[in-house]
């Protein structure tokens, strides 16, 4: 996120869409940022102050005179506070108010005072929407500066089909975002470290994993705007900043935390490493070594990257492929496989791969392949997300 985009002020109007703009104040606080809201008195019908004071944790503002707000930050004040002003839903009253220079509730003052960057998502009828007189007053706003996100087509509270109906509230977030960061916006969500299949109370199977390479994936997606979910194994590492966590132990319960969150993600990272068996039973009481060789019958787990890129609607994939030999190969193999997006695949044993800081990956999808030599798993995790930012963008 740039440095000058910290704090936002988000305008709701009258229109039945001021629901949204909840959701829209959650997902701005969610990415860090300074929020407060301004409702006009016509919001107010809608939705009420004390909802978006519960989302932004302050009072929101309806009144422009009003003595008590007034002698906390002043309207001048809030004007000059803002970095962005966001204005969703932006009804045909609010538009033509804004067009003529109007000041006549404390929204529209703070539009004329402030000289941030003014975004607005509109929402209408869609006859109110192509009226001429509104169609000028866009034209005369656009003409301005003004940023429009949306309105967009489809079918509206009043029943009928148009253009009026407003932006979701996460494309409204990416626009106000645009320019912080590769993945501004875009929903990841990534698997890491190991999974631990227990064989009694007391012990279980598991592998090297630490959890490093996916932590390092999760904190760079974030720091580029994406909106991260992180499922994890039992690893010990902390939770990099602005990441929502989900821990597990199984690879079962991961499979179930994964589909759990999957609606919505627009990118999965498998950076798990998932076992691949576990005991077929788990004992319920601790096994006794009262044999010389003790047989363990086990059974495939479910590749969860695979059901993913098997999903209708899937995400973007992206898997590793940790191997010992025959890297190439093995690689382009899980790629035509497992049906995913991307593969980056590296060496492992001869103190490569597992518990340890620095690796080297070579990375293989349908239009290409590039190597990213060895390096901190930091560096390594911030470029392959910039590789994976130019293949989509290619897509
Ligand atoms: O087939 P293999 O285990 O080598 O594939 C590794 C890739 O598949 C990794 O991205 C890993 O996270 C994922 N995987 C999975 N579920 C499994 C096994 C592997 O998601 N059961």
């Amino acid at each position: 996120m740039s440095e000058s985009m910290k704090r936002v002020l988000v305008g709701v109007t009258g229109g039945i869409a001021a629901y949204k703009s909840c959701e829209l104040v959650r997902l701005l606080v969610k990415r860090g940022l300074d929020v407060r809201v301004v409702l006009t008195p016509a919001a107010t019908r809608f939705v009420t102050p004390l909802s978006f004071q519960a989302l932004s944790g302050h009072p929101a503002r309806v009144e422009l005179f009003d003595e008590a707000h007034e002698a906390a930050m002043g309207h001048i004040e809030l004007a000059r506070w803002a970095d962005r002003v966001v204005v969703a839903p932006a009804s045909a009253d609010f538009l033509a108010r804004i067009a003529h220079g109007h000041a006549d509730d404390l929204l529209a003052t703070l539009c004329l005072a402030s000289e941030a960057p003014l975004f607005v998502a509109p929402a209408m009828n869609h006859r109110m929407w192509l009226h001429p007189a509104t169609q000028d007053n866009v034209e005369r706003l656009r003409g301005r500066g003004v940023d429009f996100v949306g309105p967009e087509e489809g079918g509206q509270a009043c029943g009928e089909e148009g253009v009026g109906r407003m932006a979701e509230p996460r494309r409204i977030v990416e626009r106000l975002l645009d320019g912080d960061g590769l993945f501004a916006g875009r929903r990841v969500m990534v698997t890491a470290g190991p999974t631990r299949e227990p064989l009694d109370p007391v012990r279980y199977i598991s592998n090297r994993s630490s959890g490093r390479m996916g932590f390092a994936l999760a904190e760079a997606f974030a720091r580029e705007g994406a909106e991260v979910t992180l499922v994890s194994g039992p690893v010990a590492l902390a939770t990099p900043a602005g990441v929502r966590r989900i821990d597990v132990e199984t690879a079962r319960q991961m499979r179930d935390a994964v589909f759990q969150a999957l609606p919505g993600q627009e990118f999965f990272i498998g950076c798990a490493a998932v076992a691949d068996y576990r005991p077929e039973r788990e004992e319920r009481r601790k096994i006794k070594k009262s044999f010389d060789i003790l047989e363990l019958k086990m059974r495939r787990n479910p590749d969860i990257l695979a059901e993913v890129a098997a999903q209708p609607a899937a995400p973007f994939t992206l898997g590793f492929a940790a191997e010992t030999e025959d890297l190439r190969q093995n690689a382009l193999r899980k790629l035509e496989e497992k049906g995913v997006d991307m593969i980056a695949a590296n060496r492992v044993g001869d103190g490569m791969g597992f518990e340890v800081e620095r690796n080297e990956l070579e990375v293989f999808w349908k239009g290409g392949r590039e190597r990213l030599p060895y390096q901190g798993k930091d560096s390594l995790a911030r470029r392959l997300v910039q590789l994976m930012a130019s293949v989509v963008a290619e897509e």
